[in-house]
């Protein structure tokens, strides 16, 4: 009610041109991790600083969402098929809580490739659906209960039969849907190490649009895109030599096409000139395409040294958070100076219109975003700007020839069927193969020695609410007050006139 006066007195609303969520990997849960979906529990690095970038992602940049990676066998201590383990998953859940604590929306990503120790789910004698599925089934009773849990079914598979892994994908939705999490954003993830570049070409668009919820419908289904900025798209080099928009543009086209929305939960890049410049300009596009894309999770921080060649993590200094130039300026100052574009006044306003349009940087409401439309209200024509809509998909042919992996790349045993495949090293196994250690070491080899043992809080109860005290409470507070005053204010305008 109030919100409509808002609107009747506004004519128009201001809202700013870009995604609705922006943050961050808090890495080292998957510390260790090959593309062949080996994942030795004993690399694990626990982000022991999580918890503090996290709140001042939050506090001091207004980021608003957290991708939490982890390995299948550190959740199940190695048994496949089997529970939970407490230990273990106590463990993570300390980490998802201190994420929820923040306020934010926080993804759990199954860092495993689409593989189980050098086996592919769903294919070729590897793990079956129904194992995949279960897993997906215990994380989703878990955290049923909070809407702010996104479930990422799984980093970047690569060399799978598109067709068996939207079967083994559908497998998990209907497990993660009949667990009671009926409502949360589902992140599905295509081939090829589910890149922005091939997800049309490759077919995963395609085969990726007939996962469905049990009820038949795609609500919160998002796909899932990644892309690096370097030359081989693997994340493994200071320079970058694309900003990325032609392959941007051809999946926010199919999503257009297809009334559907992606999230976009890796993108990295290193910090060079070159990287600052494109990257910058890659998620100002995103941003620019944000009827089609939710948000954007750059990687990394967490357990990453400030040394890590695509490291976000920020450096203390004085007892505080600091980010590097990247971070700051390519994915908190992109998103949080987003210009400002207006969209107009419904003919007849309601609330859920108006809703979704708080002041820059706080967080979306939980209702639309949960339940996304297919396609969102599209954004009108920025202020200074004649242009309108989000910028026209132009889709060009590829002129990148296919790239080798380059030197240094690990060993990794695939199952002969497979292709060569491009080797995200650097960002996939920071403790493993010893030509990474230097560049990759953890933040504090302290972690290594004297992992977390405190379990107090058993494993979570799924029933655990965030405790959504911290900044975010105010900040939702200070924005519902305010906007409470604008709305009585223009209640009573509404009166007088
Ligand atoms: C995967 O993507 C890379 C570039 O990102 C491309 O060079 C390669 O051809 C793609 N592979 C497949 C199988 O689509
Ligand atoms: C953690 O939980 C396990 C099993 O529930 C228990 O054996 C162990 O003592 C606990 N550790 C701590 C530090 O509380």
């Amino acid at each position: 009610m109030l919100f409509k006066s808002l609107v009747v007195l506004g004519g128009a609303a201001l809202a700013a041109a870009k995604v609705q969520f922006m943050g961050m990997n808090i890495a080292g849960f998957e510390f260790g991790c090959l593309i062949d979906g080996t994942c030795p529990t004993g690399s694990v690095v626990p982000p022991d600083e999580g918890a503090a970038q996290m709140q001042h992602f939050v506090k001091d940049d207004q980021l608003n969402i957290f991708r939490l990676p982890v390995s299948w066998q550190f959740l199940v201590n190695n048994q496949l098929g089997g529970t939970l383990d407490s230990n273990n998953f106590g463990e993570y859940d300390k980490l998802m809580q201190d994420c929820l604590a923040t306020g934010s929306y926080c993804a759990i990503d199954i860092h495993n490739f689409a593989r189980w120790n050098g086996k592919i789910i769903g294919q070729a004698g590897g793990p079956t659906d129904d194992q995949f599925a279960d897993l997906w089934k215990q994380l989703a009773t878990k955290y049923n209960s909070n809407t702010k849990v996104i479930f990422g079914l799984m980093n970047e598979p690569h060399n799978v039969d598109m067709t068996a892994w939207a079967a083994s994908c559908q497998a998990a939705v209907t497990a993660i849907r009949n667990a009671g999490a009926t409502s949360q954003m589902i992140l599905l993830p295509g081939n090829n190490f589910t890149s922005a570049a091939t997800f049309v070409s490759g077919g995963s668009g395609d085969a990726l649009l007939t996962v469905k919820n049990p009820d038949g419908t795609t609500t919160g289904l998002l796909m899932d895109i990644h892309k690096y900025l370097d030359f081989d798209n693997s994340g493994n080099h200071q320079d970058c030599t694309t900003d990325n928009k032609e392959a941007f543009a051809s999946v926010a086209q199919f999503l257009r096409e297809n009334g559907r929305q992606a999230m976009v939960s890796e993108t990295g890049a290193g910090s060079t000139d070159s990287c600052q410049t494109a990257f910058c300009a890659q998620n100002a596009f995103i941003n620019q395409n944000s009827d089609v894309f939710m948000g954007i999770i750059a990687w990394a921080a967490g357990s990453f040294a400030t040394s890590y060649t695509l490291s976000l993590t920020p450096k203390k200094q004085n007892g505080k958070f600091v980010n590097d130039k990247l971070a700051a300026e390519c994915v908190v100052a992109v998103w949080v100076n987003a210009p400002a574009v207006t969209t107009p006044a419904p003919i007849i306003p309601v609330a859920p219109v108006v809703a979704p349009v708080p002041a820059p940087n706080t967080a979306p409401p939980l209702g639309p975003t949960l339940a996304p439309p297919a396609i969102a209200t599209p954004i009108a024509a920025p202020v200074n700007s004649p242009a309108s809509n989000p910028p026209p998909a132009v889709v060009k042919p590829s002129g990148t020839p296919p790239v080798k992996p380059g030197n240094g790349s690990p060993i990794v045993a695939t199952p002969p069927s497979e292709e060569p495949t491009l080797m995200p090293v650097s960002r996939i196994q920071p403790t493993v193969h010893p030509s990474f250690t230097s560049s990759v070491a953890p933040l504090s080899t302290g972690s290594l020695s004297s992992p977390p043992t405190s379990n107090a809080s058993s494993p979570t109860s799924g029933n655990s609410t965030p405790s959504a005290t911290q900044n975010s409470n105010g900040l939702l507070s200070s924005v519902f007050s305010s906007s409470l005053f604008i709305g009585m204010s223009g209640f009573l305008g509404v009166l007088l006139v």
